[in-house]
């Protein structure tokens, strides 16, 4: 098959940023996809229905000319997150979902949820209104290697959570383990979870080998072959639990080439084309319009899109650097050949 014409696809777990650097990278995603889900992990971040509907705003007047594409808004869930004012916000549509990040797990989590026992009166609100829970899995403790921090989430966090809560939508954000395919494929249809372009691409040689390579660094980090294989072979297999979620996370160069560089692979120019060409190495370019436009609306509960792209086995020259804001960010595949193409 050369070319493939899919629904409009959605990307479920993506990082805008705010100001000038979110102008820069808007139309990239705008260009793609029809939808996606804006992770709230500002400075400060989006904690309150008020903040996320003036986010959305800011977020549309980046939006191109001609161009329909529509945010979904998170709340960024805390220790004191206000249960009425996420009700309010859910019911109102300016809340699609709200996302748990352990404090501390990842870029700009500080102020993240110290021990979800904290949190259990918010989501015991969000099972019963049937809102979506977003949850970046890994825990933080320092005595667990970083490595291991999903798989223990997912025994110490998420399947306690889960056996607690049988009724509330979570997604398992950005897999990247075995463990964790294993954990969703046993799970109840109301769980789900994305996969990032990176983590089919990569395993944790391409971050350590030759030397440290800063833009192959993201959390959860990237690990060995044989997770990486696990994690195509759940996204190719059909089934739909699985979807599209970019995790698309812009620093500028500075940042990352650091000597404390920051967490984060920006691969929004691209995502598509990334995709497509793993699922077309695996032979399963028939599934690729589940996971890539289907499978996440329905999960959500969302309409699937109207409209169609077309993707055509075509090279594109991904360049070595973006210039965001006056300053370069370093994408996903930088000097590499994809080797589809949306046409
Ligand atoms: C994300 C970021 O930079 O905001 N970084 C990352 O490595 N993925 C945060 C996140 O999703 O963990
Ligand atoms: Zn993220």
């Amino acid at each position: 098959m050369n070319e493939i014409t899919i629904r409009r696809p959605d990307d479920w777990h993506l990082h805008f940023r705010d100001d000038a650097m979110m102008r820069a990278v808007v139309p990239y995603t705008a260009r793609q996809f029809a939808r996606a889900i804006v992770m709230p992990n500002l400075t400060p971040p989006v904690t309150t229905a008020a903040m996320a509907a003036a986010y959305r705003e800011r977020i549309l007047a980046a939006v191109p000319e001609g161009i329909d594409f529509t945010p979904l808004m998170t709340c960024y869930l805390t220790d004191n997150t206000d249960a009425d004012d996420l009700a309010r916000g859910f019911a109102d549509g300016v809340f699609t979902a709200a996302k748990l990040y352990p404090a501390g797990a990842t870029t700009n989590s500080d102020s993240g949820v110290t021990d979800v026992a904290k949190i259990m009166g918010v989501l015991e609100r969000m099972a019963e209104a049937g809102m979506p829970l977003c949850v970046h899995g890994e825990v933080t403790s320092a005595d667990i290697d970083v490595f291991d921090r999903e798989a223990v989430f997912i025994d110490r966090v998420l399947a306690p959570l889960v056996g607690r809560l049988p009724e509330l939508k979570v997604i398992f954000e950005h897999i990247t383990t075995a463990e964790a395919v294993q954990f969703v494929d046993g799970a109840g249809d109301n769980i789900g979870a994305t996969i990032t372009p990176q983590h089919l691409h990569i395993n944790r040689n391409a971050i350590l080998v030759g030397g440290i390579r800063p833009h192959a660094y993201c959390l959860p980090v990237a690990k060995r072959e044989t997770h990486r294989l696990a994690l195509r072979k759940a996204a190719t297999s059909g089934s739909a639990r699985y979807f599209l979620g970019t995790d698309s996370a812009p620093h500028t160069r500075e940042a990352k080439e650091n000597a404390c560089g920051c967490a984060g692979i920006f691969n929004a120019p691209y995502a598509i084309e990334s995709y497509v060409t793993v699922f077309d190495e695996e032979g399963a370019l028939g599934h690729f319009e589940g996971f890539a436009s289907e499978n996440g609306p329905r999960f959500y509960g969302l309409p699937l899109n109207e409209g169609t792209v077309t993707l055509r086995k075509a090279p594109v020259a991904v360049p070595e650097a973006f210039d965001a804001a006056g300053a370069s960010v370093v994408p996903f595949h930088a000097g590499e050949t994809l080797g589809w193409s949306l046409v």
